[in-house]
């Protein structure tokens, strides 16, 4: 039995920390594109092409589920794979739902209709694509009323988090962060709606104010995938191994997944 957690790189591995924490017993069969990442500089036809050639080879590995832990993929390509591509017995979840239903206060399969929620003024921080897709906007529109999202692209941040250019990471942050506020100076909540940005998630609340409720998607995905599991124990697939696969170099990319989750990672080519 084993759950696939695919991202373009390394973000997806603050999901995969999560969901290892909460379900310990559940193999995981991590992805990474890290040799096309970023993903948010591609327009969406390159970005399904190369989200079904990973989630095939999860498959391939034993994997019946696959978690998009990727709001790039979730918010470009997602919707074309349910409607045309993933096989009956397989499933592929993204990222979205869990952290909008975080922010709307809905538990999941709450299908009535959008009602006022609380928090009025919502930052969105994500790449460029994600932004582009309107994808947040859109599920939000399904669950709540009167929001008002302001996004900022954060051109740059995944390169120099895949790069493990820390410095260079915090810098753009603050300054999409300053470009954010001029747009809505008071927001009362944001979204890091990319999974690499949990990794500067210091830096987002810091340039924010420690008054700004900052949401990630990491244990709110790991409890998703835990009630999911329990709903649909037959979806944990038939591999029994953990492992990490990556289309970049395996030295490399283990380095810095160890650096970052602070234990022993080592990734294998996929
Ligand atoms: N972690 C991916 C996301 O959540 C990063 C996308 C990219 O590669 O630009 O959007």
């Amino acid at each position: 039995m084993a759950v696939g957690i695919f991202d373009s790189g390394l973000g997806g591995l603050t999901v995969l920390d999560a969901v290892t924490k909460r379900l310990p017993d559940v193999p995981f069969v991590y992805f990474g594109d890290n040799s096309h990442a970023p993903y948010g500089v591609r327009d969406a036809d390159d970005v399904y092409n190369l989200t079904t050639a990973a989630v095939e080879r999860m498959w391939e590995a034993g994997c019946d589920l696959v978690i998009l832990a990727c709001n790039t993929a979730s918010a470009a390509a997602l919707r074309r794979m349910q409607e045309s591509w993933i096989p009956s017995d397989k499933r592929v979840l993204g990222v979205f739902v869990p952290l909008i239903e975080a922010l709307t206060e809905r538990s999941w399969g709450d299908n009535s209709p959008p009602r006022e929620v609380e928090v009025k003024h919502v930052a969105l921080f994500a790449t460029p694509a994600t932004v582009a897709s309107r994808a947040f906007q859109r599920e939000l529109a399904f669950r709540a009323i009167g929001v008002d999202v302001e996004a900022q692209a954060c051109g740059g941040v995944v390169d120099a988090i895949e790069d493990g250019d820390m410095i260079l990471a915090e810098a753009l942050v603050r300054s999409h962060v300053d470009a954010l506020q001029r747009k809505m100076p008071d927001p009362q909540a944001a979204i890091l709606g990319c999974t690499h940005y949990p990794l500067m998630h210091d830096t987002f609340q810091d340039a924010l104010g420690q008054d700004v409720k900052v949401y990630s998607q990491a244990n709110l995905v790991a409890e998703s995938l835990a009630d999911y599991l329990q709903r649909h124990p037959k979806m944990i697939g038939e591999g029994t191994d953990s492992m990490f696969l990556t289309t970049g170099d395996p030295a490399k990319v283990s380095n810095r997944a160890t650096q970052f989750l602070r234990r022993k990672i080592t990734f294998q080519k996929a």
